[in-house]
Order: structure tokens, then sequence, then C-alpha cells
């Protein structure tokens, strides 16, 4: 069997979660587990939070089919709304909480309430408090709040807003949007859902009756490094995916011979090259550069050479002992406790942990562990964690 996998630790899913709740103690948490629960699997990860999260989100219906399917009965929440209006009858009657952004989207609830009256669904109303993505204006958000709240076929209305800067040590922007949500729940007197993952660990003022952790929950650091509390969570956030494989040859190589796709990478020294099963076909960023970190035996090394589709490169050079099969974490936690934070993997490939994730692809099998290494391998759809 090709060795790579996705180790995927359910008891540090729990653990983060409990760590929103934690820091937003007023408040519920819905468990953000849209786009595949960011790359985890969204079934298990919901069976595993299942007992903990009153509410979860998602990106859209065809997401929600797939954790109805799997027996997952709490609200539902879709962060965008219903797409088209011929799917809200089977969202109102299915439990999603539906979030309002467009004017569109109202009236074509309202149609299909009146046709069907008496199930006043509960709904997020989502104000654009400045981050200029999706929502209401805070006039227009002020009247449709007024307008839902007051309607006998709309259940309960939830103020909802998304801040666009969060995570960074700036927060100019974050208190502008702060401010324009917070004087609208309070003239408007309703429920509301602010934070996600940075305001949920360290903007308490936003926290209101519900939060959002996405990122968190996957041990993932949401707040930028030069933020005042990147390093107050760092340990307290544990990894939940592991990305590990193997060495499956290793190369000698004298000095000054090129290495893979473009020679990008041409020795220095007499170099043991390994090469490990993984790569942009199982969603490794193709532009990891030459010297991103991966663990080879729980010792650190680096990338040599372009990432192929099937394999990528590595210096064993001072690893002695490291050999066809020796174990390779491209990031996450090794067996030995070593710990290579995917936040680090993304900054070297210039970007962030969403990416690499969320970028994990189907043929990559996740292999699902709770409970003190009791494991459950395979595929997320057939099994219960
Ligand atoms: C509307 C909304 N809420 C919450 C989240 C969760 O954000 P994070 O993963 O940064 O916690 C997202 C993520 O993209 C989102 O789009």
């Amino acid at each position: 069997m090709r060795p790579l996998q996705a180790r995927i630790d359910l008891d540090a899913l729990r653990d983060n979660y409990r760590l929103a709740c934690e820091r937003a103690p007023g408040a519920s948490a819905m468990a953000v587990l849209k786009a595949n629960a960011y790359g985890h699997g969204a079934v298990s990860c919901a069976r595993a939070l299942a007992p903990l999260a009153p509410a979860m989100a998602l990106a859209s219906l065809e997401e929600g089919r797939e954790l109805r399917a799997a027996g997952i009965d709490c609200p539902l929440v879709l962060l965008e709304g219903f797409f088209e209006a011929d799917e809200i009858d089977e969202a109102v009657d299915n439990g999603y909480w539906c979030v309002l952004h467009s004017h569109w989207q109202v009236e074509a609830l309202l149609v299909a309430l009146r046709a069907r009256p008496g199930r006043r669904p509960p709904v997020l109303i989502k104000c654009d408090s400045g981050m200029h993505r999706l929502g209401f204006f805070p006039d227009e958000a002020r009247s449709v709040c007024r307008r839902l709240m007051a309607h006998p076929d709309v259940g309960r209305c939830t103020l909802m807003t998304h801040f666009a800067t969060a995570d960074t040590a700036d927060d100019a922007q974050l208190r502008h949007q702060m401010a324009v949500v917070e004087a609208l729940r309070v003239d408007l007197d309703m429920p509301a859902c602010f934070a996600n993952s940075p305001a949920t660990l360290s903007a308490p003022r936003s926290h209101a009756e519900w939060v959002r952790p996405g990122i968190m929950l996957y041990g993932a650091n949401p707040l930028e490094r030069d933020h005042p509390d990147h390093d107050r969570f760092a340990s307290r956030l544990r990894p939940v995916m592991t990305l590990e494989s193997r060495v499956i040859a290793v190369r000698e190589l004298g000095v000054g011979e090129p290495v893979g796709y473009g020679a990008r990478f041409v020795t220095e020294r007499p170099t043991r090259v390994g090469v490990v099963a993984c790569g942009y076909g199982d969603g490794y960023d193709r532009h990891a550069p030459d010297g991103t970190p991966v663990l080879v035996n729980g010792q650190r090394t680096g990338l040599i050479g372009r990432i192929s589709m099937d394999m990528l490169t590595v210096d064993l050079s001072d690893i002695p002992g490291a050999d066809v099969g020796a174990r390779v974490t491209l990031w996450g936690r090794d067996e030995n406790g070593g710990h290579l934070a995917v936040d680090e993997v993304a900054r070297w490939c210039d970007t962030i942990p969403y990416t690499l994730l969320t970028g994990v692809l189907p043929r990559v099998p996740r292999r699902y562990y709770h409970h003190h290494d009791d494991e459950h391998g395979g595929d997320d759809s057939s099994r219960t964690p």
C-alpha cells in the first residue's frame, strides 16, 4: 500500500473545540465544518463533535446532505445561505439555518414560507460591517432585521457579520466592524453571531450569543505571528491532522548533481536524497521551496528539488540511519512526539494553513484516532469514530 496517509486525531479536535468554548464562556460555539471539515473529513469530525456542538456551519446544502445522511441531526448553518430558491424547502424542512445576505434571498424565503406557513425557520441576517464580501450594509441590515423579526413565518433572527482582520495585530478595522454591529445589536435587541477563530480566542467583546470557530478546531493558530495573543494559545491548540508518509528510495549523489524536475536544486555537497511518497497530486503545495521543513524519523530536515505529482525529495545527509521505509512527517505530530506545525509549512509555501489542510486530496486516506490510540482506519464516509 502507498504509505501516505492523513492521521486525524479526534481527541485533539474535541480539545480544540473545548478551548473555543472556554474562551467564549457565555456563547454557544457552532463548529465550522465546511470544505470537508477543512480537509479532515466532515462526517467523522461531525460525529466526534456532535455530543459537544449545538450547531455546525457549512458552505452548502450539498455538504449538509452528507452529514444528514450520516445521522448528524443538529442545526446546520449555511454560511452563504441557499444559492437558488429551489433549495429553500429542503433547507427549512431539514433543520438548516440559512444566512441571508442578499435581498433576493429574503424575498425568495418569504415566498417559500408563505406557501407553507407555520415552519418558522431560524435565520441569520448578515451585515456587511466592513469586509465588503457578503451582507447588507448596516442601514439595510437594520430594516431587514426589523422586517423579519416581525414576520409571522420567520423564526429566531440572529445578527451576523464576518471580520476581515481579526487575526492581525492591527485592530483598527476589527474595532470599526465591532462598533458597527454592536450598535445594531443593541438597537435591535437581538441575538448575534460575529466571531471567527481569531476573534473567539482574542476578542471577547465580539462573542455575543454564538461564536463560529473554524481553523482553530483543526489546531492551526488563527492569529498572525505578531498578534499579541499569538503565543498565548499556541501550546493549547493541538494539531489534528498529521500528514505522513515514508521514504521509498534513496540516492547517493556527488557534488553538482541536479535533483528533480527543472533541476531546480543542485547538490553543493555529497548528498543522500530520500524520495518520499507524497506530491502535488495529493495536495502537497507545489510551490514549497528548497528547505521547507519535514521530519524524517522525528528529525528535522528540508525538501530539495521541485515537488512532483506523486513524490517529493528530501535531504537525508544529516539523518544517519534514515533509509527506505523511514517515516516522514510532512506536518503534524510524529510518533516520537515531534511536531511540525502546518502553520510553519504554510509560511514556507507563502500560503496559509487553510489552503494546505483543505488541499489534501481525496486519494490520501484519512485514518481516525481517538481515546488513547484507538484507531479507525480508512475512508471517512464509512467509519464511526
Ligand atoms: C462566514 C464564516 N464564518 C466563520 C468562518 C470560520 O473562520 P475561521 O476558520 O477563520 O475560524 C468562516 C471561514 O472562512 C466564514 O467564512
